[in-house]
């Protein structure tokens, strides 16, 4: 017996007695990692090298010293901030304050810019790492929240976000594209509603920067906040916010300390990006997400997303031809980044995940997976979530194959029918 501690419930997986009867010729010991939306893996080998030549060689402090090796590093986080303004088509290197993760990101956006008294819509499809700062701010009596529903593929209707809008709504807030079901939604069209409504409008792209081409001045984005570490292919530890001109007026730090610049006043300079910049940079992190970008750039999106679209039709196909099994979201890979959610008949998502590893090496999210209003429309935050399946660029069809073969195996367990 097996305990596994989960976010959402211990939960207690019997095997490998049950699961005898499969065959495991058909297994392979090598690891195959679907659970890209977590963190991408693996990394480009420049990332890696990156990294290591940061700690090796460069290891110094930025944005503070003038010696060879500190001018290198200032020169290659400036380079990390353009490659990033060009992926997204924003107005320049200084609109891009780093951040620990998307999280971090996210909550400057929204500590930022509300004020009491405002009004915030967003959606049922977003993440935590947005719902939990607005429903934080909510509960102080700070601002009032409008949270709009999505359909049954998971997707928001443009005219429901029109609708919420009041005279006091001060920002909208948005996921690109859902880490539950992979649904990109409408953002171009909200961003324009914003815009007529003179609120920020503010995107969340933890599943989409990298995967999807995204032209922050095309989709009226005013706050692009986003993780390194997933679809750019940076290590751990790397974030994002991209301001629009202007925004800055509108956008408090929420953390003030030393930046290297402006040393001699005790008030924190009000220039992008150093307003939002306090203390070191993870510069070691940095060298490595400018790696991954550069790696995004070369091979260029459009190519990474014509390979996921493919991946995912692939996975999407073979997974729902398995009796018993249930794949949400909508059913055309045009209107999905790479992830593909399910449930099993049979079997909790925590005790699925756990035998697809354990038997399979297939590696896979299960539970909630932080967006629990997602979940309560897909009818799935009472009983457990779902299995979530994730990919990367560097996911092959071999892999694909084997994880539809590993649940194709486990679904037909005799004991469990
Ligand atoms: C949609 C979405 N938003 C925000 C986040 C938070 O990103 P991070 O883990 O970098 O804080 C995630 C990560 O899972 C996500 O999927």
């Amino acid at each position: 017996m097996v305990t596994i501690e989960t976010d959402t419930a211990a939960t207690a997986v019997s095997h490998p007695a049950d699961f005898a009867n499969i065959d495991r010729s058909m297994t392979t010991p090598k690891r195959i990692y679907l659970d890209n939306a977590a963190t991408s893996w693996p990394k480009p080998e420049s990332v890696y090298a990156a990294v290591d030549h940061y700690q090796r060689r460069i290891g110094t402090s930025p944005s503070r010293s003038v010696y060879a090796e500190a001018v290198q590093a200032d020169r290659t986080i400036h380079a990390a901030r353009a490659a990033l303004s060009r992926l997204i088509d924003g107005e320049g290197p200084d609109r891009i304050a780093f951040a620990l993760n998307g999280t971090d990101a996210l909550n400057l956006a929204i500590h930022g810019t509300v004020r009491p008294g405002d009004h915030v819509v967003t959606s049922v499809v977003d993440h935590n790492s947005v719902l939990r700062p607005l429903r934080w701010l909510e509960d102080k009596g700070t601002i009032e929240v409008t949270r709009v529903e999505c359909d049954s593929e998971g997707i928001v209707d443009p005219d429901e976000f029109r609708a919420a809008f009041r005279p006091n709504t001060r920002l909208a807030a948005l996921v690109h594209a859902s880490n539950v079901t992979g649904a990109l939604q409408p953002v171009a069209e909200v961003g324009r509603i914003a815009r007529e409504h003179g609120a920020l409008f503010l995107v969340d792209a933890a599943q989409s920067l990298g995967h999807v081409a995204i032209s922050v001045r095309e989709m009226g984005i005013d706050l692009l906040a986003a993780p390194g570490h997933k679809g750019l292919l940076g290590p751990l530890g790397t974030g994002l916010l991209y301001i629009a001109p202007g925004v800055e007026d509108r956008l408090e730090s929420v953390r003030q300390g030393g930046t290297g610049s402006r040393s001699d006043e005790d008030r924190q300079p009000d220039q992008t990006p150093d307003k939002y910049e306090p203390g070191n940079l993870n510069a070691m992190g940095i060298f490595g997400l400018k790696a991954g970008i550069e790696y995004v750039a070369d091979r260029t999106v459009e190519a990474i997303r014509r390979h996921a679209v493919e991946m995912t039709r692939r996975l999407r196909e073979g997974l729902s031809a398995i009796p018993g099994l249930r794949v949400y979201g909508p059913r055309d890979p045009q209107k999905l980044v790479g992830v593909v959610s399910i449930t099993l008949d049979g079997y909790s998502p925590q005790e699925l995940a756990a035998i697809l590893d354990a038997s399979f090496r297939v590696q896979v999210r299960a539970g909630i997976h932080c967006a629990p209003l997602m979940h309560r429309a897909l009818g799935t935050l009472d009983s457990g979530g779902t299995v979530r399946f994730s990919l990367g660029p560097f996911t092959s069809t071999d892999e694909i194959d084997a994880a539809i073969d590993a649940v194709q195996a486990v679904s037909t367990v005799e004991s469990r029918k």
